[in-house]
């Protein structure tokens, strides 16, 4: 599909606000990937497809991840969970996204995991620190995210998970794993 063409289906699948944060997500995953060696045109994709389940009706992506048979412990945890495996799956059957490290980039962007690619780890620090982000904290991962990858990676994820436990909310396997992973 053309960017152009791209472009207009994000935007109907999403409200503008979301889609502005896409963009701006896109953008920051670029200079990452320009930073750090990455391909600058498999940031784009992975940017621009992370959020497109975003607004899928729970049912709908329950269903669509059924037919997958994704992993069902993604049901007993929040469904905001789901829109990252949903995305992949999405950009792989109606837009034909093959590249493995894209759909893993798109389907990892919300738990993390241990051991992520690159362009995994970039996606991730992106949608965390784009710059309409406003949370406390944010400031300070902004600055890793000028620095190695893995230690903003390890900064993210350690917000993250602090984070969930201070609102003592369940923690999805790969998150902990993630940080575990991270801080080793
Ligand atoms: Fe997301
Ligand atoms: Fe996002």
């Amino acid at each position: 599909m053309e960017p152009a063409n791209l472009i207009q289906e994000l935007q109907q699948r999403m409200p503008q606000q979301r889609f502005q944060h896409v963009l701006r997500v896109t953008e920051t995953a670029k200079s990452l990937a320009s930073m750090h060696g990455e391909s600058i045109e498999a940031a784009e994709t992975a940017a621009l497809f992370h959020d497109i389940a975003k607004f899928m009706e729970p049912e709908e992506m329950r269903e669509l991840l059924i037919a997958h048979q994704e992993n069902p412990l993604l049901f007993e945890f929040h469904k905001e969970l789901w829109h990252a495996p949903a995305g992949a799956i999405i950009a792989r059957e109606e837009f034909g996204v093959d590249r493995e490290d894209i759909l893993n980039a798109i389907r990892f962007h919300t738990t993390g995991r241990a051991n992520m690619s690159k362009l995994e780890m970039i996606i991730y620090i992106a949608d965390m620190t784009e710059p309409a982000r406003n949370f406390p904290g944010v400031d300070e991962l902004r600055l890793y995210a000028e620095g190695p990858l893995d230690q903003a990676m390890r900064a993210c994820i350690t917000h993250t998970v602090t984070h969930l436990i201070g609102k003592q909310v369940p923690v999805y396997p790969d998150s902990i794993e993630c940080y575990n992973y991270f801080v080793k």
